[in-house]
């Protein structure tokens, strides 16, 4: 798969600024917490939450090297921050029981087995520990996806997992958590101009596409609206 490009990336205006500012707050973080963002991409929403934190740390953990180079741009010689490459669907890569608080935005539904990824999560955290998650949701982007065989029939996307509520509480439930609340929200996010959609949708959306693919989408999104659908995710380890 093509290496996500941290620097375009961060450039762009981007929905996941909100998406993470809800998660963060949710966590209700308190000054001297260990809080771990899974999936944490270039470290934006790392660091609005390492801002709760000032005698606390935080663990940044992505299997993206290139977003990682970025994130440790970002927080250059911190000493509360950590910064560890690691597959989310693996054990997290930290000591069990560690950590108070987790967060992930915009990074779960690129993994198939939320199973492992709730016990891994509920693993990692300490007891009466929390965590606050956003990720794509059942019907993300239905009506862009919907478009796809207007481009090409063949044309391939990642295999993402959109999960559903009822699911995702079972899932929570088996692996431990309680005082479960999940939603989906939908979150239509319309982009300023046909070059801004262009851009997003070859840094973010369609990754592996061609510039004529990409440009044909942005065509057929005639109101420059990505319908997204959010998973929310908050619950505690009893
Ligand atoms: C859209 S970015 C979101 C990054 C950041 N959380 C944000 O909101 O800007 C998705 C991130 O999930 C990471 N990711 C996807 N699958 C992963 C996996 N199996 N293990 C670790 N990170 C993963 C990607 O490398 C990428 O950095």
């Amino acid at each position: 798969m093509k290496p996500w490009d941290g620097v375009a990336y961060d450039a762009l205006p981007l929905p996941h600024e909100q998406w993470g500012i809800r998660t963060i707050e949710a966590l209700n973080l308190q000054p001297n917490e260990t809080l771990l963002d899974a999936g944490c991409g270039t470290g934006r929403d790392a660091q609005l939450a390492l801002e709760k934190l000032p005698h606390g740390s935080l663990v940044c953990v992505d299997q993206s090297s290139t977003m990682l180079d970025q994130c440790r741009t970002r927080f250059g010689q911190d000493q509360r921050v950590r910064i560890l490459e690691g597959d989310l669907d693996q054990a997290l890569p930290v000591e069990p029981e560690s950590v108070d608080a987790i967060m992930s935005v915009a990074a779960l539904h690129w993994l198939t087995q939320h199973n492992n990824v709730w016990q891994h999560f509920y693993n990692a955290l300490k007891l009466g520990g929390r965590i606050a998650t956003d990720c794509g949701g059942f019907g993300n982007l239905a009506k862009t996806l919907g478009l796809v065989p207007q481009i090409d029939s063949n044309i391939k996307f990642p295999d993402w997992y959109y999960a559903n509520v009822s699911d995702t509480e079972a899932l929570l439930k088996a692996a431990g958590f309680v005082d479960i609340a999940v939603s989906l929200r939908p979150h239509p996010t319309p982009l300023p101009d046909k070059q801004t959609l262009a851009t997003y949708l070859k840094t973010l959306v369609f990754r592996e596409w061609t510039e004529d693919q990409i440009f044909k989408m942005s065509e057929l999104l005639t109101d420059n609206t990505l319908d997204y659908v959010r998973l929310e995710v908050r619950a505690k380890k009893a």
